[in-house]
């Protein structure tokens, strides 16, 4: 039977492909977001679909788009990171939204709520890769706020799971180093790396597991999402200075800042048990499709998470 899905953040990076992949499978979805990092120009229009445009802290406004969509499904990808010393924003987004969205979802009886979790909650783990039972410790105020957020989820009795997850690549991909060194690369501006190392994960592999997700009687709870492999950001960098044809002055490689963690490598072999899922994307094929997206479509506004480094 087809899907009501509603997605929070559905503009952004996730929310769009997500719009894309369930809308192609003949789903009604529901967008509400509020742009702070995206565009409506971003929503994929294979389908006409309502777009609500305002905030999760407006909690009349999320009962209101519960009341008049009528979700079966929520797939809950909003968030608020953009200033880092926005703490009020944070929260208003990141725990205060995510209660409303819960509370909605509730009411309605949804089947099933999604929500994403940055890396970030494991703060600086003591194990890797990091096991999705290891001590969360967020130290940002992104971090601490989603950290709050999933908690409250965990405690809202819906047949919630939350994705904790590595760096997913794939189409409107506007944060994290690959776009940033594709733009300065092509623009001749030197760059910097930091000595950190993530791991990386191809959009096609991240909406196989969504598509077990939402699956009647897939199991809830909280699993990474990863491939479990870490590569340095020196590495992103000569894969994307390859890809363009150049051999730019080696970058510059500092410290991780006070707000970035060192290494981030998830393990994701409890989720592979409860799903049998496996990431099929190879390291080199997800940087290639990456990389290759941003050669037909560019590179729109780059938005982070951490402060910017001091020059
Ligand atoms: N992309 C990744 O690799 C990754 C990794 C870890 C966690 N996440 C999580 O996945 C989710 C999606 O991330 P993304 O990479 O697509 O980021 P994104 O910035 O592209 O998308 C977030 C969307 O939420 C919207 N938004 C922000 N505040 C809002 C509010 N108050 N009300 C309504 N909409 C609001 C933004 O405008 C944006 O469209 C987030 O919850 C994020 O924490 C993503």
């Amino acid at each position: 039977m087809g899907k009501r899905i509603l997605i929070t953040g559905g503009a952004g990076c996730l929310g769009s492909n997500l719009v894309e992949h369930y809308s192609a499978q003949g789903h009604a979805i529901c967008v509400m977001d509020n742009f702070a990092t995206s565009s409506r120009q971003l929503i994929p229009q294979f389908s006409p679909h309502p777009v609500v445009e305002g905030t999760i802290a407006d909690g009349e406004l999320v009962n209101r788009t519960f009341d008049q969509f009528a979700p079966t499904h929520v797939i809950h990808s909003a968030a608020a990171y953009k200033d880092p010393n926005d703490w009020h924003e944070d929260i208003a987004t990141n725990v205060v939204g995510t209660l409303h969205v819960a509370r909605a979802a509730r009411r309605h009886g949804v089947s099933r709520l999604v929500h994403f979790q940055t890396a970030l909650c494991y703060g600086r783990a003591t194990r890797l890769p990091i096991p999705v039972d290891h001590p969360v410790a967020p130290f940002t105020s992104y971090g601490i706020s989603k950290v709050a957020g999933e908690a409250y989820l965990m405690q809202s009795g819906l047949s919630a799971v939350s994705l904790r997850l590595a760096n997913i690549c794939g189409p409107r991909l506007s944060i994290g180093p690959i776009p940033t060194f594709y733009r300065r690369l092509k623009e001749g501006k030197s760059c910097f790396c930091s000595k950190t190392v993530r791991d990386f994960l191809d959009m096609s592999d991240f909406l196989s597991l969504m598509d077990l997700v939402l699956e009647v009687n897939a199991p809830c709870g909280i699993f990474n999402v990863s491939t479990g492999e870490g590569h340095g950001i020196r590495d992103v960098f000569e894969a994307v200075a390859s890809h363009l044809g150049l051999v730019p002055a080696p970058p510059l490689e500092v410290e991780p800042g006070p707000d970035d963690v060192r290494e981030t490598v998830l393990d994701p072999s409890r989720t592979s048990d409860a799903f049998g899922w496996r990431p099929r994307v190879s390291f080199a094929q997800t940087m290639a499709r990456q990389l290759q997206w941003y050669d037909s479509n560019g590179v729109a506004a780059v938005y982070s998470h951490l402060s910017a480094p001091k020059a």
